[in-house]
């Protein structure tokens, strides 16, 4: 099968496409014929080793993992033995966490990893860009007890994740506030978001208000810049900057104002078919902001890496064109 591969650590050109041997499903695994998937932040981070601490994880001298690729949608071409869920034919979408490979023709999943089957009338596309920015801002939103009432604020409501976080906040009954560049105001106003600030035009740190959260999509801000904007008890939310570890547990203990970054993140089959859910009651939708077809892969992570990506980017794999 193709896919796209890597032997070392550095910019996208270290990416290629190579024949490699398909997978075999175990008893416990689904063989998918990978249709869609996406680039997102994780692959460039793994990729690049940023944060240098990554390839305590990924491999410390070369990557341990040949292929990068998280989100996947596609059809099940196999079964093991013991798989109950899926039978071959299924249209399927997930997110393989950190065990990559979405960049390739085929992939085996355990049955019970964070899988399900595609929500009614979606294309393959679609369904690729669900998983990643939806459910790293649910890993924020939970603990962070988002209700009907609170007023919260998304910073960088434009990418993957804000984009995301604006419609999720919003599901839970929040009265939103999306900061992000003038020529995504309209998007980000038809996620649901109740108001908008043009980050170009407005510091909202200065604007006198406050929220019982601050969600910051794109790792842009710090607690000491946001708690004049933060309610007494309110919450900053951050998906990234490692020193929001430390923060997190030392602001949990004094009261007041917290930072809550869990960290790592966890994907889960729940979380999926949560998503599944909202996106056939029409209160969830990704948004694809580029598709490039697998070979392009480098070209599509450049474009990533601009981070100025608005929603999401997918790689189409075996000449799919959206249904
Ligand atoms: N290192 C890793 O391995 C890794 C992996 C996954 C996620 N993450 C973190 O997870 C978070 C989410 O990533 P993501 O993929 O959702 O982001 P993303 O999609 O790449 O975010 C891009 C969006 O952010 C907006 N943006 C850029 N600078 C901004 C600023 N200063 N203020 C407001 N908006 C700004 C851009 O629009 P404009 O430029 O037009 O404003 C663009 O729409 C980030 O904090 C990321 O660092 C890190």
């Amino acid at each position: 099968m193709r896919a796209v591969v890597y032997d070392r650590y550095g910019p996208p050109e270290v990416l290629r496409l190579e024949d490699v041997e398909r997978p075999v499903p175990m008893a416990d695994e689904v063989l998918v014929k990978i249709h869609a998937t996406t680039v997102n932040r994780t692959d460039c981070g793994v990729r690049a080793a940023d944060p240098f601490i990554a390839r305590f994880f990924t491999g410390l001298r070369r990557p341990r993992r040949r292929i990068l690729g998280t989100e996947l949608a596609g059809e099940v071409e196999a079964v093991g033995a013991a798989v109950r869920e899926f039978g071959v034919g299924d249209r399927v979408f997930g997110l393989n966490d950190w065990l990559f490979g979405a960049h390739a023709e085929y992939i085996c999943m355990r049955e019970s990893a964070a899988l399900a089957h595609m929500p009614a009338g979606m294309s393959f596309e679609e369904a690729a860009a669900v998983c990643d920015g939806a459910i790293l801002a649910l890993n924020g939103m939970r603990p962070a007890n988002i209700q009907k009432g609170q007023h919260v604020l998304v910073y960088g409501a434009s990418g993957s994740t804000g984009t995301a976080a604006v419609q999720l906040a919003s599901y839970f009954g929040a009265d939103v506030t999306a900061v992000c560049n003038t020529k995504n105001l309209e998007v980000v106003k038809s996620l649901g978001a109740d108001r908008v600030i043009d980050y170009t035009k407005q510091d909202f740190t200065k604007n006198g208000e406050t929220y019982d959260a601050i969600f910051d999509a794109v790792g842009k801000l710090s607690f000491s810049r946001v708690k004049g904007s933060l309610k007494p008890g309110g919450v900053y939310n951050p998906t990234d900057g490692l020193w929001n570890i430390i923060l997190a547990p030392l602001t949990s203990r004094i009261g007041g104002k917290k930072v809550i970054f869990p960290t790592p993140p966890r994907y889960t089959k729940d979380d999926v078919l949560f998503l599944k859910g909202l996106i056939e009651a029409g209160k969830y939708r990704p948004v694809i902001d580029r598709c490039y077809p697998l070979e392009d892969v480098i070209e599509a992570t450049k474009y990533v890496e601009t981070r100025q990506k608005t929603g999401n980017v997918v790689l189409t794999i075996n000449g799919d064109r959206p249904r």
